[in-house]
Order: C-alpha cells, then sequence, then structure tokens
C-alpha cells in the first residue's frame, strides 16, 4: 500500500511500539494522526497529536476525521494496550470483575472500535491498482498463545484480538481493505521499564535468538512490510525471536 500523500491513525502512537510506527509511516510518506490518552514528551515527528481514549466512539472518530482532513486513511495501526498482573484467586479476595473488564475494554474493544471506524472511512478510498484502499494493523502479543500466571485479563483480551482478524479480513476483503495482528514477544518499551531490570535480563536470556529484547524499531520494521506486502491478510505474525513462554 503506497501511503504517499496519505494518511494514517496510530493509537498508542505517544509511546513505546506505537510512536516508532508512527515515524515509520512518516516515512512512507504518510500523515499520521496519533490517537493517545497522553500526549507524553516524545518528539512525535510533527505527527498530529488527537487526545483520544480508544474506547469511545466519539474520540476515535475525531482522531479519524482529523487524518482524512490530511488525506485519504489507508492504515490504522492500532497499537494502544496496557496490562495488568493479577490473579484469579487473589491473597484477599477473587479478582475483581473492573479489572478484569477495563483490560477487554482497552485492549479488545478498543482496538475493535478502531478497526471498525477505520474500515468505515477506508471503504470510499480511490482502490490503488491491486484494489487496495487501506491496511488495518492490530497488535496483539505471545500472552494470546501462552499466557502467564497472572495474565488471564491480558491473555484473554489479546486471544480475542487474534480471533477478529480472520473474520474481518474475510469481510473487509471485498472492500478492498487487508487486516492483520503481530504478536510480539517481549520488546523494549515502557510498559516493559516497569519490570525490574534483573527480570528484564532474565526474559531476554529466555529468548533463543536474538537473546535481547525485541527493539520498537522492528517491531515497526514488521508493520512496514504489512503496509508494502498485499498478500499478508487475515493472518497474526509472531515477532519474538522463537521465544515461546512455558
Ligand atoms: N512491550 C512488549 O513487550 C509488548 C509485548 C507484547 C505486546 N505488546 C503490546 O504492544 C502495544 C504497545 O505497547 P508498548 O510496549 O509500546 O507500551 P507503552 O506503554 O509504551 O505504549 C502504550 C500506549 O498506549 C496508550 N494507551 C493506553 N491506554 C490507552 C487508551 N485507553 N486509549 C488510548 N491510548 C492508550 C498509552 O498512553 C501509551 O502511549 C500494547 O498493546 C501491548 O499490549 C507489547
Amino acid at each position: 500500500m503506497d501511503l504517499d500523500a496519505k494518511s494514517a491513525v496510530v493509537t498508542g502512537g505517544a509511546s513505546g511500539l506505537g510512536l516508532s510506527v508512527v515515524k515509520k509511516l512518516q516515512a512512507k510518506g504518510a500523515k499520521v494522526v496519533v490517537a493517545d490518552v497522553q500526549r507524553g514528551s516524545n518528539d512525535l515527528g510533527g505527527a498530529e497529536f488527537v487526545e483520544c481514549d480508544v474506547t469511545s466512539h466519539e474520540a476515535m472518530q475525531k482522531a479519524i476525521d482529523a487524518a482524512v482532513a490530511q488525506g485519504p486513511l489507508s492504515a490504522m495501526v492500532c497499537c494502544a494496550g496496557i496490562g495488568t498482573a493479577n490473579k484469579i484467586v487473589g491473597r484477599d479476595a477473587p479478582q475483581s470483575l473492573e479489572d478484569f473488564n477495563r483490560v477487554l475494554q482497552v485492549n479488545l474493544l478498543g482496538s475493535f472500535n478502531g478497526l471498525r471506524l477505520a474500515a468505515w472511512a477506508m471503504k470510499d478510498n480511490e482502490p490503488d491498482e491491486d484494489g487496495q484502499r487501506g491496511v488495518i494493523v492490530l497488535t496483539a502479543s505471545i500472552a494470546a498463545f501462552e499466557g502467564q500466571v497472572g495474565q488471564v485479563a491480558y491473555s484473554a483480551s489479546k486471544g480475542g484480538i487474534v480471533g477478529m482478524v480472520l473474520p474481518a479480513a474475510r469481510e473487509l476483503a471485498k472492500r478492498g481493505v487487508r487486516v492483520a495482528a503481530i504478536a510480539p514477544g517481549i520488546f523494549d518499551t515502557p510498559m516493559l521499564a516497569k519490570v525490574p531490570e534483573n527480570v528484564r535480563q532474565e526474559l531476554a536470556k529466555g529468548v533463543p535468538f536474538p537473546k535481547r529484547l525485541g527493539k520498537p524499531e522492528e517491531f515497526a520494521s514488521m508493520v512496514g512490510t504489512i503496509m508494502d506486502n498485499t498478500m499478508i491478510n487475515g493472518i497474526t505474525l509472531r515477532l519474538d525471536g522463537a521465544l515461546r513462554m512455558v
């Protein structure tokens, strides 16, 4: 998908993996809107910032409208996400429904919100020579397949994203819109910075090769490949250095 003079929305684009995607899409010529709950202090490279909680219809529509004002919306990359670590059987009480629901809302419903409103905006785009009108990339996690103790809500939310990809790609095929997801292993971002350094080192050691955490640019590079390669559709691509969490 040629993104030159087209527009794109990146949810969660103010930090981590999303921020790296913003730069990648800009390098491909796209006008990028960052849809995030916080602006943060990172350099957004001239991308427009729209304050957006991904669980809100109105806020997501506002971000998409801001992108469309700059060119046809041709890429939507949903990176916004949160993680919690809570056991089902906690020390004093069962895991709260509020905790489970919040993670599902942001990670799963938020991704669906971006997917549905982007698809609606893309459906009337002028198709390219391959019939493409847009590309939507969602962010899952290897926790969708190998969730750890404490990750029931997070894994459920990411598993839901994996489950959405194929039916979404099938439906949107006739609209010329591709849908794919990336399931990262362990990437060095502010989300992971909350984990103590010794634990980070242990996590890195567990990766067969390369024995390190992933770099956000490597995630962005995969997004770039999905944009470039029209045959990638309806799939969740693992990006994990062969890591299989045990
Ligand atoms: N870092 C990893 O190792 C890793 C591994 C697997 C999956 N992921 C996934 O990658 C995505 C990006 O994570 P990251 O590591 O870059 O984390 P990050 O914390 O650096 O970035 C997440 C961004 O999402 C934003 N956000 C949070 N809630 C939001 C909401 N309700 N509406 C809009 N924006 C919201 C945050 O403000 C932040 O800018 C997440 O979906 C995460 O689950 C990360």
